[in-house]
C-alpha cells in the first residue's frame, strides 16, 4: 500500500511543488474510489447538507451527521488523509465546545484533522485545536456558512482582508487553508506569501492544490454549477438511462433472464 498522506506531507508537496489534490466524498464507496484515484485528500464537506441532503444551504448539517458521514469515508481511506468539516455552530458558540467537537472528528470518526470556516475571527478556535494536538485546515473567502451575511454565493474580492485573514490562521497553527471564490491574482499572492499550502477553489490554478465538489465534478448534481466546476464524468445521465433501462426490461419482463434465476 502507498505510504498515507499526513499533514507533514502536504507541507513536503507545497515545498516540491507537487499540486495537492483534494476532493469531497461523504461515503465508504467514493472514499474508496477516490482513494484509488490517487487522490491525496478527501474532504468530508458539510456541502452534504446540499449535494447528498438536497438542502439549500449547509448551514442545517449537524455534528451527527458529520460524525457519521466521516466515519464511512475514514473506513474507505487507505492512503489519504481524511478531513472532516465542523458544521455550523459546532465551533462559533465557545472555544471549548469548538475543541471538543473537533475532537469528536478523531476520536470518534477516525478522521486525522478537521476544517473550520474563517479567518482572523476564528484564530483563537484553531490555536486551541492545534495546541490540543488537532491538525486544523482553515477555509477563508467565500465561507458558505456565512451565506447570509455575505449577502449569497458571491466572489470575495478584498485582497487587504484575505491576505490577512490567510495569514493570521497560518499564525494560529492551521496546516493549510482553503481559498474559496476568490480572484486567481489574489490567491496566487496569498499562495506565495503563505508556507502552508492553499487549496483553491474557484481560486485559480496557482494554489498549491485545488479541491472540488465529488458530486459536482462527476456530473451527479442535478442544476446549477457554480463557473469553477469542471465535470469529469456524467453519473446522474448514466444511472437515469441504466435504471430507465431496468424499469423497461420489468415491465417487459426481459428481466431477470434464466441466467439471473436459480
Ligand atoms: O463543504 C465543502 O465541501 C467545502 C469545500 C467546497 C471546500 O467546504
Amino acid at each position: 500500500m502507498p505510504q498515507a498522506v499526513t499533514v507533514k506531507t502536504l507541507m513536503e508537496m507545497k515545498r516540491k511543488k507537487t499540486p495537492i489534490v483534494s476532493l469531497t466524498a461523504y461515503d465508504f464507496p467514493f472514499a474508496r474510489i477516490a482513494d484509488e484515484a490517487g487522490v491525496d485528500v478527501l474532504l468530508v464537506g458539510d456541502s452534504l447538507g446540499m449535494v447528498v441532503q438536497g438542502g439549500a444551504s449547509t448551514l442545517g448539517v449537524t455534528m451527527e451527521e458529520m460524525i457519521y458521514h466521516t466515519r464511512t469515508v475514514a473506513k474507505g481511506a487507505q492512503r489519504a488523509l481524511v478531513v472532516g468539516d465542523m458544521p455550523f455552530l459546532s465551533y462559533q458558540v465557545s472555544v471549548s465546545e469548538a475543541v471538543y467537537n473537533a475532537g469528536r472528528f478523531l476520536k470518534e470518526a477516525g478522521a486525522a484533522a478537521v476544517k473550520l470556516e474563517g479567518g482572523a475571527a476564528v484564530v483563537d478556535r484553531i490555536r486551541a485545536m492545534t495546541d490540543a494536538g488537532i491538525p486544523v485546515q482553515a477555509h477563508i473567502g467565500l465561507t458558505p456558512q456565512s451565506v447570509h451575511q455575505l449577502g449569497g454565493f458571491r466572489v470575495q474580492r478584498d485582497a487587504e482582508r484575505l491576505l490577512l485573514d490567510a495569514e493570521a490562521v497560518e499564525s494560529a497553527g492551521a496546516f493549510s487553508v482553503v481559498l474559496e471564490g476568490i480572484p486567481k491574482d489574489i490567491a496566487k499572492e496569498i499562495t506565495a506569501a503563505l508556507t502552508i499550502p492553499t487549496i483553491g477553489i474557484g481560486a485559480g490554478r496557482e494554489c498549491d492544490g485545488q479541491v472540488l465538489v465529488l458530486h459536482d465534478m462527476l456530473g451527479l448534481t442535478d442544476g446549477h454549477l457554480p463557473k469553477f466546476v469542471k465535470q469529469y464524468g456524467a453519473l446522474r445521465k448514466n444511472a437515469v438511462e441504466g435504471i430507465a433501462t431496468y424499469v423497461k426490461e420489468v415491465r417487459e419482463k426481459i428481466f431477470p433472464g434464466d441466467e439471473h434465476a436459480y
